[in-house]
């Protein structure tokens, strides 16, 4: 079998990288790939040797990855357009790699609506999906010509009335019992099934016009039969509308909440079903769905550096150079969050078995860097004896990690470098930074 090629550059050569990885997607006989763990590492080695100064945490964002995931997105959904929610993870790279495959997004502020169309994505490929918007966002959203947007209450019709008159409006509505995903969202969003009559009528009444009905179960469902019950409400809506004599909707919009685990065949199945019962004779039907960690929790591992060490007794403890004040805020509001792996990359203690492999592992505790002890980041965890310098890999760490991380004693998660790699199948093996081959 052909050795796999892989390919990295820094962030900064945008197009570069972009256009050589969509070259070496079209190529005959190269199929691009997510990185196995030997490429991973070698790539990471890559990174650290070729700035050896540089110990900061970073990011490697998995192009092969982003594209395997859109590819399960469009086999399992092919009706469904992903707009996806540029707050799990803004990364500029990412976002546009997504645009360029041909996703929407849900934008929930300024910043990310500029961001989206800071890289000429059309404004018609974005909803700007927060209930309740500052009105100096809304001006900029109708200025820009985003013209699509949640609503849960009538103040918000007022306002969206006074700032973007244009703007066509989908219902958020609330869902049963607030308990189908690990993080619920419905205690603060989506309208209660008493309020959606008063809410279209507000609107309607607005002259605004309602074209759907949104719904978001909640980040990381747990129950995939819930869709089903979320997509007979929304029919509802739809009927409910008709009934009041406001013009038929056209948009369900399905909100997120997918992980990129064997749960997601479960989601599609129940939603594929729950789509044919419920509006399988709707006319002109367009739906859409809001996912982030979908995309982003997968496609990114987070590279950390062992800046401190204190042995007790039989636990060792490290200090990382990134913590729950940083990208591991999830785990604040997220505590049933399970950390994916956590792997050794000892290239400073054992320089000829940097995986440590089968050497002995002993209980260790790891801090984050923030002189506050809630900055625990794994208690009781199985490592090797490692020392200051070496590396601890962390997978799947790219829904909002990042994105909700902060500059908490001065250690400014938004800094943290991302490294772009990918593999496919080629003849030759090599390395490219920052568009140079080495
Ligand atoms: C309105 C809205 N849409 C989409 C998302 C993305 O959800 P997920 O990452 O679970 O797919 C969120 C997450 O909070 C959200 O609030």
């Amino acid at each position: 079998m052909c050795p796999k090629q892989l390919l990295a550059m820094e962030l900064g050569t945008h197009s570069n990288v972009l256009q050589t990885f969509f070259s070496s997607k079209s190529k005959k006989n190269k199929k691009v790939t997510n990185l196995t763990e030997e490429e991973l590492n070698n790539f990471i080695r890559s990174v650290i040797t070729m700035k050896p100064d540089v110990i900061d945490p970073f990011y490697v964002l998995d192009l092969g990855a982003v594209k395997c995931i859109m590819e399960k997105w469009n086999s399992k959904f092919p009706q469904i357009r992903p707009f996806y929610a540029v707050k799990c993870n803004p990364e500029p790279m990412f976002l546009a790699l997504l645009a360029m495959m041909g996703a929407g997004f849900d934008c929930a502020s300024q910043a990310e609506i500029e961001a989206v169309v800071g890289l000429g994505v059309s404004p018609d490929r974005i909803i700007f999906a927060s209930t309740c918007k500052p009105e100096t966002h809304l001006k900029y959203a109708a200025t820009v010509g985003v013209n699509l947007a949640t609503y849960d209450s009538s103040y918000e019709v007022e306002k969206i009335k006074k700032w973007h008159p244009k703007c066509a409006l989908l219902l958020r509505i609330k869902v049963g019992d607030d308990n189908y995903a690990r993080r619920p969202l419905g205690n603060k969003f989506g309208a209660l099934p008493e309020e959606i009559i008063p809410l279209l009528q507000a609107a309607h009444t607005a002259h605004l016009s309602v074209v759907g009905v949104a719904f978001h179960l909640g980040s990381a469902v747990t129950h995939q039969e819930a869709y089903r019950f979320a997509i007979a409400s929304a029919k509802t809506v739809f009927d409910t509308a008709i009934q009041l004599g406001m013009p038929r909707m056209h948009i369900l919009d399905i909100g997120g909440g997918f992980t990129a685990s064997p749960q997601f065949e479960d989601a599609a199945a129940t939603i594929k079903d729950a789509l044919e019962s419920y509006f399988g004779d709707e006319p002109g039907l367009e739906m859409v769905s809001e996912p982030g960690r979908f995309f982003a929790e997968t496609s990114f591992t987070l590279v950390t550096n062992i800046i401190g060490k204190r042995v007790r007794g039989n636990v060792k403890e490290y200090w990382i150079n990134d913590g729950l004040y940083g990208s591991m805020m999830n785990m604040l509001h997220d505590p049933d969050r399970v950390i994916g792996t956590v792997k050794p990359l000892a290239l400073n203690s054992y320089p000829d078995n940097p995986t440590c492999s089968r050497l002995m592992t002993y209980s260790s505790i790891v801090y984050g860097p923030i002189a506050n002890s809630l900055d625990t980041v794994l208690t009781n965890y199985q490592l090797p004896e490692l020392n200051v310098n070496d590396w601890l890999v962390f997978s799947e760490m790219g829904a909002y990690s990042a994105s909700a991380g902060s500059k908490f004693n001065g250690f400014d998660t938004s800094a943290i470098r991302t490294y772009l790699a990918y593999s496919n199948q080629s003849s030759e093996s090599s390395i490219c930074m920052n568009g140079n081959k080495v």
